[in-house]
């Protein structure tokens, strides 16, 4: 583009306007017993504060709103004052919701005005690299109301006919063609005023943010993913999220 006053997600201060949620308020059961899933060490620190700093590494993100678990709060706030942010970013916690997408609209609540784009990202992606990031936060910024990082699938994907029962065989129904899929990450992009109002008037189950945002008839984006921002759901995720910053401890000492 030839417009150069544009902001881009390397400006400074001046051109920072985006603002990042991050919903943190989940138990993790999937993961088995132990505490929220957010405040588990990860290479010693907490996933949560990966995942915030994961945000605060954009030079475009000024403030992150951490949605904590519903009695934790004052736990996730003396965390973030013990570990270090940049200093251009702010941050505030607010208490979680029963389900992802009331905790991410209690954040939304949260958020004060001057930032019009919002990111949504999941505590539970702690090692989503910058420039995936960034590249979202461009997106939006060229026009897009909502974009997602988004990887193409390795497994092929089978529509079933749902057991009743767990682990009784299930009819296959069909075979959607694999390239047409996209898994999709976070940090999801919105220009805020369209994620505000999806969340006031969508009120079906929905596992992500852009598909609320689909559902108001809207075109979402996707951008390329990254493999290193993949979810942490079960235990194995676990050992692969220590692998991938023992592999950076590594790189960083070079
Ligand atoms: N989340 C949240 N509020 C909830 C449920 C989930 O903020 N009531 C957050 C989680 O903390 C996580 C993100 O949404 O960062 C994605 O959810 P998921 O991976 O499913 O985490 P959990 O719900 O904690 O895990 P599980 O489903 O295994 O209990
Ligand atoms: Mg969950």
């Amino acid at each position: 583009m030839s417009d150069d006053s544009r902001p881009s997600p390397h400006d400074g201060p001046a051109a920072a306007r985006t603002a990042a949620v991050i919903p943190a308020a989940g138990r993790g059961v999937r993961l088995g017993p132990g505490a929220p899933k957010a405040l588990r060490a990860l290479g010693g620190t907490p996933m949560l504060i990966h995942a915030v700093r994961a945000m605060a590494a954009s030079r475009a993100v000024s403030l992150v709103v951490v949605v904590a678990p519903p009695d934790g709060a004052a736990e996730v706030k003396s965390l973030l004052d013990v570990h270090a942010l940049p200093e251009r970013t702010d941050f505030l916690v607010v208490p979680g919701g029963r389900s992802r997408q009331e905790s991410v609209k209690l954040g939304l609540d949260a958020l004060p005005p001057g930032h019009d784009i919002v990111l949504v990202h999941d505590a539970a992606r702690p090692l989503v690299p910058v420039d995936t990031v960034d590249a979202v936060i461009e997106a939006v910024r060229e026009g897009a109301p909502a974009v997602v990082p988004a990887l193409p699938l390795a497994d092929t994907v089978k529509q079933v006919e749902p057991a009743g029962t767990p682990g009784e065989p299930e009819p296959v129904v069909a075979t959607p063609e694999r390239a047409l899929l996209r898994a999709v990450q976070t940090p999801q992009g919105f220009d805020r005023a369209t994620l505000v109002r999806a969340h006031e008037t969508v009120t079906g189950d929905v596992t992500d943010d852009a598909g609320m945002v689909e559902q108001l008839g809207l075109t979402v984006v996707a951008v390329p993913g990254h493999e290193e921002a993949f979810k942490i759901t079960r235990p194995l995720d676990l050992v692969l999220a220590e692998a991938v910053l023992a592999r950076r401890r590594l790189n960083d000492g070079f």
